[in-house]
């Protein structure tokens, strides 16, 4: 079923609003994601870097576990913000774990000009995904 437009304008108003809690003091790309779980509730999270470049955590990975550690077990939809000119996608570590949740989880990707949005299903971003029926 669809997910109704006011749902999506929370979900992109808490990602952005999540952007500000981002620690990217070495890239200075700061993303704000926000996840839409089955019964209703958004969990929020940023990116966190290290000074062990390597161990850096996306937006997206971090707004995901943040709502299965608070007791999500399926997510609708993932909304990404960066404060750029152009969107940003979900890199393949991110797709993968959303793909874990089913090829139908809508990602909506945004950037500061409210003309600026892209959504895909993740079935799109990471077509022919491994997943929990491959085991
Ligand atoms: N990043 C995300 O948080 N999400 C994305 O979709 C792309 C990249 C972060 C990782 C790193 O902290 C910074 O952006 C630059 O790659």
């Amino acid at each position: 079923m669809d997910i109704p437009a006011a749902v999506i304008d929370d979900l992109k108003h808490q990602a952005r609003d999540a952007a500000r809690h981002a620690y990217a003091p070495y890239s200075n790309f700061p993303v704000g994601a926000a996840v839409l779980a089955d019964d209703g509730e958004i969990h929020a999270g940023a990116n966190v870097e290290n000074a062990s470049y390597g161990l850096a955590m996306c937006a997206e990975r971090t707004a995901i576990f943040q709502a299965i550690a608070r007791g999500a077990r399926r997510i609708r939809a993932v909304a990404v913000y960066t404060p750029t000119k152009t969107v940003t996608t979900p890199c393949g570590a991110c797709r993968q774990v959303i793909a874990e949740f089913g090829a139908e989880v809508q990602v909506v990707c945004f950037a500061d000009s409210g003309a600026v949005e892209q959504r895909y299903s993740i079935g799109e971003l990471l077509p022919q995904a491994f997943g929990p029926t491959n085991l």
